[in-house]
């Protein structure tokens, strides 16, 4: 995979921490200046404390001091590629804003979307 984005989205979902589901999923996040941060899910054995491969790929970025992204990459192994949730939409959004989001599977099917396609009526910080 020529593009660095899918391909690190596609390598880090080998390390997705899915026992329950066995869905893995790896998400890469480019920021501004060109570095690429990565995430994948990790379950727990409550269900409901799962975390997603997109929101812990955010929070590393946020939590290494990255506030500006340019593109994010979220790789499953679905024919129909898999989007992000509604969860995630809503944090890509506050932390992405309108960002390309790239959906991948590992037999190289790709799409493209802008986030606002995704997710068209956000609530954010504007309304605070
Ligand atoms: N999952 C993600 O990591 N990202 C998504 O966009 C959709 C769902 C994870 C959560 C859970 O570990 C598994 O996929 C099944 O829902």
């Amino acid at each position: 995979m020529d593009n660095p984005l899918i391909a690190a989205a596609l390598a880090v979902r080998a390390n997705a921490f899915a026992p329950f589901s066995k869905f893995q999923v790896g998400a890469a996040l480019e920021d501004m200046d060109g570095r690429i941060h990565t995430g994948c899910n990790v379950e727990n054995a409550t269900y409901g404390l799962t975390i997603c491969a997109e929101r812990v790929a955010v929070f590393k970025a946020i939590s290494e001091g990255v506030r500006a992204f340019r593109r994010v990459a979220v790789a499953a192994d679905t024919d129909v590629l898999t989007p992000p949730c509604g969860a995630c939409r809503q944090i890509l959004w506050e932390f992405c804003g309108d960002v390309e989001i790239i959906l991948v599977n590992p037999r190289g099917k790709t799409e493209s979307y802008q986030l606002k396609e995704l997710f068209p009526k956000p609530f954010d910080v504007s309304f605070l």
